[in-house]
C-alpha cells in the first residue's frame, strides 16, 4: 500500500446471495464502512440484487459494482445487461474480464476490451481483472500473459483516466490458480506482477501508474490480508469467498485501514 492510494476492498460475490440474504449481507457492509477509516468498500452483487444492495448502501462509502456486462446500449440480446441498465440499478463500477467470464463464457481480451469502452462511455469504472492460469505460471508466461491482457485495455485506459481530472479504473491482478482454491499467491510472487502492471501504466500515461488502484485478488481472507496488503503496489483487494461472510469481510477491510492508517 502507498500512501498516495486509498486501499480499495472489494467483494465479489459471485452467484450468491443472490435475494434477501444479499440484500442483509449488503446492509453489513454499509455498517461497517463507518468504521474502516482511510478504506474505501466496493460489492458486486447478482444482478438481481444490485438495486436493493443500492438502496442499503446509499450514503455510506460503499460502491456498487456489477459482475460483468455486454457492450451493447440495448437490442435483441436475451439475457444480457447493459451498462445504462447498470446505471439505473446504482451501479457506479462493473467488472471487466473475470477469469470466470474468460475461461467459462468465452471473454478474449478484445471483448474484455468492448466491455471497457462501453463501461467508459457510459460513465461506469471499470475493474479490469486479468490473471495467468497454473500451466502459464509454469511455463514461465506470467507477465507476458498479463501484459497482453493489459495491453488489450491500456490505450483507452490512457485516455480516459490519465491527468487529474481523468475518470476512476482500477486493475484487478487474480492468478487464476489461487482464486477459490485456498492457495494465495505469496506477497513477494504478488508484489512482483503488482510493480510490472504498475510499470506498463505509468510508461503508457506518466501518472497513471500513480494513480490507478492495482487490487490482488485469490484467496484472500483475513489471515493473509496483512502480507498482502503491505505490499508498495497492492493498494487493496478482490475477493470472493471471504466476502460473503461480513466478519471476514470486515477483518480484512479493518487491516487494510489500520495499514493506511499507519501509513499517514
Ligand atoms: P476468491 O475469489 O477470493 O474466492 O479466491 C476471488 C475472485 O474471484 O475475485
Amino acid at each position: 500500500m502507498n500512501k498516495a492510494r486509498r486501499p480499495l476492498i472489494a467483494g465479489n460475490w459471485k452467484m450468491y446471495r443472490g435475494g434477501a440474504d444479499g440484500v442483509d449481507l449488503a446492509a453489513g457492509c454499509a455498517k461497517l464502512a463507518s468504521s474502516v477509516p482511510g478504506v474505501d468498500l466496493l460489492i458486486a452483487p447478482p444482478f438481481t440484487v444490485l438495486a436493493a444492495a443500492s438502496h442499503e448502501t446509499d450514503g455510506s462509502n460503499v460502491a456498487i459494482a456489477a459482475q460483468n456486462l455486454y457492450p451493447k446500449k440495448e437490442g435483441a440480446f436475451t439475457g444480457e445487461i447493459s451498462a445504462t441498465m447498470l446505471k439505473d440499478a446504482g451501479c457506479t463500477w462493473v467488472l471487466c474480464g473475470h477469469s470466470e467470464r474468460r475461461q467459462l463464457f468465452g471473454d478474449t481480451n478484445e471483448r474484455v476490451a468492448e466491455k471497457v469502452a462501453a463501461a467508459f462511455d457510459n460513465d461506469l469504472a471499470p475493474i479490469v481483472c486479468v490473471g495467468e492460469t497454473l500451466d502459464e505460471r509454469e511455463a514461465g508466461q506470467t507477465l507476458s500473459v498479463v501484459r497482453a491482457q493489459i495491453d488489450a485495455v491500456l490505450p483507452r485506459l490512457a485516455r480516459e483516466c490519465a491527468g487529474p481530472n481523468g475518470k476512476a479504473a482500477a486493475i484487478a491482478y487474480e492468478p487464476v490458480w489461487a482464486i477459490g482454491t485456498g492457495k494465495n499467491a505469496g506477497p513477494a510472487e504478488a508484489q512482483e506482477v503488482h510493480g510490472a502492471i504498475r510499470g506498463w501504466l505509468e510508461a503508457a500515461s506518466a501518472g497513471l501508474g500513480e494513480k490507478l488502484r492495482i487490487l490482488y485478488g485469490g484467496s484472500v481472507k483475513p489471515e493473509n490480508a496483512k502480507g498482502l496488503l503491505t505490499c508498495p503496489d497492492i493498494d487493496g483487494a478482490l475477493i470472493g469467498n471471504a466476502s460473503l461472510d461480513i466478519g471476514s469481510f470486515g477483518a480484512i477491510a479493518r487491516t487494510a485501514s489500520e495499514i493506511s492508517q499507519s501509513s499517514n
